[in-house]
């Protein structure tokens, strides 16, 4: 039998209405329950330690493997399973995308962490039956200019997609924000990868676009939506190539580098929260 939920009895409720006028609203299936967010809340935060224990390691010479260890033990010490590994068979517990890998980059002993170098680090983990996913940027001691200002203006679009998130918001906002913040720094946005509804498993409903070209289009944000924003930032071209031989990473085009960050948000009835800290 499922638990009475009186947010989800509200949202029900406003989906009827707002249907009614004609306006585009997310399925009842995507709104959690009081029980699932309060599990999906402990998800996340626990995934934040994991990535707090990779911030503590992080620098020069290390490998992306070390950092695979580190989120694999972290995460098994927590009580959690690292979603990643044998998802869909990812060879790892998480993904580390270094420089020119725009996501999905397999750890490995070969992949030494240099000065200059920026690295997302993108964790996953399953804890009491809940998704928690959120990934940070890191740069390599001192980095040139450039690889900062990237970095720095990946971190802004992700903030300025937070400011006045909330209920009835249209989801198109969210990447009508990111992507003309992008673009007004001359940098582009990866469109066919995105963020996701998040919390019972890694990749539910909505996909969220990083790229809107207007304002106002989409479904409309109710309270009790758990979903991911996590712009990928290209300094060159949006386009990228998928590898052929490992079948996951994920590259520019062209070569030049890309940054990404993401958070796990809860739409609420004041606003928003971030499930990933
Ligand atoms: N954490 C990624 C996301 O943000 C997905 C990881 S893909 C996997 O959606 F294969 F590594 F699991
Ligand atoms: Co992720
Ligand atoms: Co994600």
């Amino acid at each position: 039998m499922e638990q009475a939920s009186p947010l989800r009895e509200r949202a029900a409720a406003l989906i009827h209405m707002l249907r009614a006028e004609g306006k585009r609203t997310p399925s009842l299936a995507m709104i959690k329950s009081e029980r699932e967010i309060a599990g999906i809340r402990e998800a996340g935060r626990v995934n934040s330690l994991v990535l707090d224990a990779v911030a503590a390691m992080i620098g020069e010479g290390v490998s992306t493997a070390e950092i695979d260890n580190v989120v694999m033990r972290e995460t098994k010490r927590l009580g959690g399973k690292p979603t990643c590994l044998g998802f869909q068979g990812f060879p790892r517990a998480v993904c580390t995308s270094v420089n020119e890998v725009i996501c999905h980059g397999i750890p490995d002993e070969r992949v030494i962490l240099r000065k200059g170098d920026i690295v997302n680090v993108d964790c996953t983990t399953t804890y009491g039956g809940y998704v928690g996913d959120a990934s940070r940027m890191f740069i390599i001691g001192q980095a040139d200019a450039a690889a900062r200002r990237l970095v720095r203006v990946t971190e802004e679009c992700l903030a300025l997609a937070l400011a006045g998130l909330g209920p009835m918001m249209p989801l198109g906002d969210i990447g009508y924000r990111i992507a003309r913040h992008a673009h007004e720094n001359g940098y582009t946005v990866v469109r066919e990868i995105g963020g996701h509804g998040v919390g019972l498993s890694m990749h539910e409903e909505p996909f969220v676009s990083h790229v809107t070209a207007k304002e106002g289009q989409g479904m409309l944000l109710l309270p009790g939506m758990v979903f991911t924003i996590e712009p990928m930032v290209n300094e060159g071209s949006r386009f990228f190539t998928c590898d052929k031989r490992d079948g996951w990473t994920v590259r520019t085009a062209d070569g030049r580098r890309s940054a990404q960050v993401e958070h796990m948000l809860l739409i609420t009835e004041g606003g928003y929260e971030i499930l990933s800290r």
